[in-house]
């Protein structure tokens, strides 16, 4: 990789750079542990176990989980969510989802329904990409097992009513699930308001490395959920059965105690006040963003200002695969383009069929970065229409 400037301002994929403390952590394990978590009872094995310890604890703290036995950990955001969503539906079950979420939680979906497993209701968005809590809870019946809601759209921003979902939910028999990809680590999220299902990787907005993912499974569904996978956990090796209990039903196999080693030193320096501060930068750089790209002539913004720092745009006659190159290379600004993952949202938004260019930052992102970043887009914009 050369050594050239590099304005990233791709975080909604994953966070870059990682602080000293996550690659110092990870050194430190590769080269002074490097045990497997959960098996043996060694040393270095009880060091590796105690990383992954800190990790549930931490997270658990974070979301308000009462148990740290709640959370399983995954290699990533969309293993976590395919874990909660085929872990708890059942032949026959109706699930309610709209068109703001990510393939992770459509496509899943869309395979037991294609399987004629479930019925699934998928409910349209708003221009801005917002789903209405009302309609959600107005398609609920008494055979919906699962609603499946996004925290933050990772297309736009836009925030989903996942609060008042959770609380009118309180009296149904269906279960919620939140996608908090976008969310956790710069936005406050707690289980307590009614969710059943949370899941987050950990290497986006909490800063940890490439690898990382937590399912929250509320106590009411340890025993209802059923493992996707199979195999050794370190525990009751003796048996054939996979363990019944909560986090070891769902964690065949090793754990990527390397990430996890990275994501244990990310959060130590995450508390819920941290979010909250880190929740105020990227409210600050998304005002910056948001309002400076409003200014351009020849630019085109979807969806509403929010409070995280994503942006989707459309340079007029650009497309946004060559507005996203352009970028790069003429000034180091690392954007992505196209449908972001997420099959549905662009039909409402009216990004469909070319998607966008969207720039997203991160608490770690600097005002001057965002400004840049702009100033590129204004200079590639003039220079199409020729100004
Ligand atoms: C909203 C949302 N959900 C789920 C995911 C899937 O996470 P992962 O890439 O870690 O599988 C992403 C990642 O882009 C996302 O933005």
């Amino acid at each position: 990789m050369s050594q050239r400037k590099r304005v990233y301002l791709d975080h909604a994929a994953t966070s870059w750079p990682k602080s000293d403390a996550v690659i110092e952590a990870m050194n430190h394990y590769v080269q002074s542990c490097g045990a497997a978590a959960g098996r043996g009872a060694y040393h270095a094995a009880a060091e590796a176990d105690g990383i992954v310890s800190v990790v549930r604890r931490d997270i658990a703290a974070l979301i308000g989980a009462a148990d740290a036995g709640s959370i399983s950990l995954h290699s990533n955001g969309t293993a976590a969510l395919n874990a909660g969503i085929h872990g708890l539906l059942r032949e026959g079950d109706h699930v309610v989802v709209t068109a703001a979420e990510h393939n992770s939680v459509l496509r899943p979906l869309q395979h037991l329904s294609e399987h004629q497993r479930i019925e699934l209701t998928i409910l349209p968005v708003d221009g801005d990409g917002v789903a209405d809590a009302e309609q959600i809870l107005a398609e609920i019946r008494t055979t919906t097992k699962l609603v499946a809601l996004t925290h933050a759209s990772n297309v736009t921003g836009a925030i989903q009513p996942i609060e008042v979902v959770a609380r009118r939910m309180q009296d149904s028999s269906g279960f919620l699930l939140v996608d908090a990809a976008q969310t956790f680590g710069i936005r406050e999220v707690d289980v307590r308001v009614g969710i059943d299902l949370l899941a987050a990787p950990g290497h986006k907005a909490s800063a940890g490395p490439l690898g990382t993912a937590f399912l929250y499974v509320s106590p009411v569904l340890h025993d209802e959920l059923l493992p996707l996978f199979q195999g050794g956990t370190g525990s009751r090796s003796e048996s054939l059965e996979m363990p019944k209990g909560m986090p070891e039903k769902l964690e065949a196999g090793n754990l990527n105690v390397h990430a996890l080693a990275g994501w244990a030193a990310a959060l130590r320096d995450l508390r819920v006040e941290t979010v909250s501060h880190r929740e105020r930068t990227c409210g600050e750089l998304a005002e910056i963003l948001h309002r400076s790209l409003a200014d351009l002539p020849h630019v085109r913004i979807f969806g509403k200002p929010g409070p995280l720092p994503i942006a989707s745009v459309v340079i007029d006659d650009l497309d946004p695969g060559d507005a996203a190159a352009i970028l790069d290379a003429e000034f180091g600004v690392e954007t992505r383009a196209g449908w972001h993952c997420a099959a549905l949202i662009h039909g409402y938004l009216g990004s469909s069929p070319q998607g966008t260019l969207r720039i997203s930052a991160g608490h770690t992102t600097t005002k001057e970065e965002v400004t840049a970043a702009v100033e590129a887009v204004a200079k590639v914009a003039r220079t199409i229409h020729h100004q």
